[in-house]
């Protein structure tokens, strides 16, 4: 049964904290409140509340063994939710909190199996998006928030994105503007000796081996087809995917620009609409199809903050095919990759 969803408007360079005031009560009281922070928008609910949980997973249609991430605003509310807390911890918190990391502990009774999908571990981050951190500090601070998208579309970045998921879900959505970064957080296990990547994301496998030392990325992310599973229950399943048929052309340049050309023109002939993700060095090169440029070639940020709302937007043009160009930037290129791989199902063209 629909519920009412009230969206609001908030700056984020001026806090309206009234408004904020009522969204924690929402949360106290086990309500739902979508809300922005620098990745993607989170689908907000009381982290120590295992019906708030239950709820996140019935809105969200998400396999309720599939962990959610519990969001914070200061190091002593870490230390009250997890057995113990590594010097690892520490050391990257001081780099990179608050920020774009979820780290992941061995947890304590505080936070119920519900929110953990039922692990004995916790993953944990604190945002830097003064908007998320001004709603967990009106909470009880703690909101565990995944992705504020139906499970299996692409994530939010921005709050008309939400809307389109979880309208009639939800009891609110919060609207501070579309988000800073466009990708999920970096996810980094610090259960075993050595910190494991379990989701790479705009914190990078060098910048966190830069202060850590030795990092492991967990084997199961880089084979496609394997049978290892992640160990991120999350990252098995195929995420961040359209609704049309995506592929991405692998190559040097100017041989994926022809491959695409000759793939629209055959799809085109069928009567079938076709989309195409280009850059801006590319874009004017495609003969057919609805062309959409996420960026320069080098602008990493762009592609980032762009990928999710292309795939969204093809979705709502209802095209029948997507192709899609390759990102491999130096820095968030592995994140990139990721996230554009699984919403292609691993279907890549290589010319
Ligand atoms: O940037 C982000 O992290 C966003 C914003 C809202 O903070 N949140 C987000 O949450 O991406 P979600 O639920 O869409 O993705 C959480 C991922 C899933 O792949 C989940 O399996 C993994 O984190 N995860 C959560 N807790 C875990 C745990 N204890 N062990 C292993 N993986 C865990
Ligand atoms: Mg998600």
């Amino acid at each position: 049964m629909d519920i009412k969803t009230e969206m609001i408007k908030i700056n984020p360079q001026a806090i309206d904290h009234e408004a904020i005031a009522r969204a924690g009560e929402i949360l106290k009281k086990g309500g739902l409140v979508a809300f922005p922070t620098e990745t993607v928008y989170g689908l907000g609910g009381d982290a120590t509340n295992p019906d708030a949980s239950h709820k996140i997973y019935s809105a969200k249609g998400r396999p309720s063994d599939n962990p959610l991430i519990v969001h914070i605003t200061n190091m002593k509310a870490l230390e009250e939710i997890v057995a113990q807390a590594p010097q690892a911890a520490y050391t990257l918190a001081e780099r990179f909190w608050p920020g774009p990391l979820t780290m992941i502990f061995q947890k304590n009774d505080r936070i119920p199996y519900e929110t953990t999908g039922g692990m004995d571990t916790v993953a944990v981050r604190m945002p830097s998006d003064p908007i998320a951190r001004a709603l967990i500090d009106a909470s009880t601070g703690y909101i565990a928030a995944p992705s504020a998208n139906t499970s299996g579309r692409p994530s939010p970045t921005q709050a008309e994105h939400v809307a389109q998921d979880l309208t009639g879900k939800i009891d609110m959505i919060i609207d501070g503007g579309p988000v800073n970064i466009g990708l999920e957080s970096t996810i980094v296990d610090l259960t075993e000796d050595v910190p494991m990547i379990l989701r790479p994301g705009y914190i990078t496998l060098e910048m966190l081996q830069e202060v850590l030392g030795e990092v492991r990325v967990d084997p199961g992310l880089i084979a496609a087809d394997s049978d290892r599973k992640p160990k991120a229950p999350g990252m098995k399943y195929r995420h961040y995917a359209p609704k049309a048929d995506l592929k991405v052309v692998e190559g040097e340049t100017d041989a994926v620009v022809q491959k695409i050309n000759r793939l629209s023109e055959e799809l085109t002939a069928q009567k079938k609409s076709v989309g195409i993700i280009a850059t801006e060095e590319t874009k004017d090169q495609y003969r057919q199809g609805i062309v959409i440029s996420i960026g320069g070639r080098d602008d990493e940020e762009a592609i980032a903050r762009h990928l999710y709302g292309s795939l969204r937007q093809f979705d709502e043009l209802g095209v029948d095919a997507i192709f899609s160009e390759s990102f491999a930037t130096a820095g968030m290129g592995q994140a990139i990759m990721n996230r554009l791989l699984k919403a292609a199902g691993h279907q890549v063209l290589e010319v």
